[in-house]
């Protein structure tokens, strides 16, 4: 499995903000090799991992990477995008979620939403922290946000140093355009994706 480059830039924003972490319950869902959610716990968050319950090979993944860190008290969690399980009905309120590169498929766009959506009811305040690497002009998250009560933020790279190719010392981000969002729920103030 694969460090996606939006991982890193989410990463770096984590980093920038790592004060404000320690004792927040922060979720990482589709984590795959988990590098924020891991970034988040060994800052002092209280962390649950997730990927979807039918990659058991994913959520193996999410589990070595806490043991490859240190890290025995993070929950690995199977969520699937989209569906109530009793493992999302399970979750605690949130303070923040993580959500790197996981808007990759269109089709997928709105059981994402709604995934989130579901947490957000736990706590109104939850705040998704994504980011999303640019693929297509074409594809768009505006109108689905509208039908799901929620507004997005884009967050300029450059406010955490995030608009270069290298990132604290990783080549991944490389050319990809990647953008950094802030979704909570609301009505959109401005457009973003
Ligand atoms: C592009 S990878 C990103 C992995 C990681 N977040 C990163 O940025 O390095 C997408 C992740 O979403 C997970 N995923 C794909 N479909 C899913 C679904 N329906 N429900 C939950 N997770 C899913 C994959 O297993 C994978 O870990």
């Amino acid at each position: 499995m694969y460090v996606w480059p939006c991982a890193v830039v989410l990463a770096q924003y984590l980093w920038f903000h790592r004060r404000a972490l320690p004792g927040k319950a922060v979720l990482e869902i589709g984590a795959g090799v988990s590098l924020p959610g891991i970034l988040a716990a060994k800052c002092g968050a209280e962390v649950i991992l997730s990927d979807s319950s039918e990659l058991p090979h994913c959520l193996e993944i999410c589990r070595q990477s806490c043991w490859m860190n240190n890290l025995p008290q993070v929950d690995v969690i199977g969520l699937t995008w989209g569906h109530i399980s009793q493992d999302l009905l399970a979750v605690p309120p949130q303070d923040i979620i993580l959500a790197s590169d996981v808007f990759f498929e269109p089709e997928d766009f709105e059981d994402i939403l709604s995934t989130m959506y579901f947490l957000m009811q736990k706590n109104p305040k939850v705040q998704i922290w994504s980011t999303y690497q640019v693929r297509s002009a074409d594809w768009s998250l505006t109108a689905l946000l509208y039908k799901w009560d929620m507004k997005c933020v884009r967050i300029p790279l450059e406010s955490f140093d995030a608009d270069k190719e290298d990132i604290a010392e990783s080549a991944l981000p490389g050319r990809h355009t990647v953008e950094m969002l802030i979704i909570s729920l609301g009505k959109a103030s401005e457009l973003c994706l």
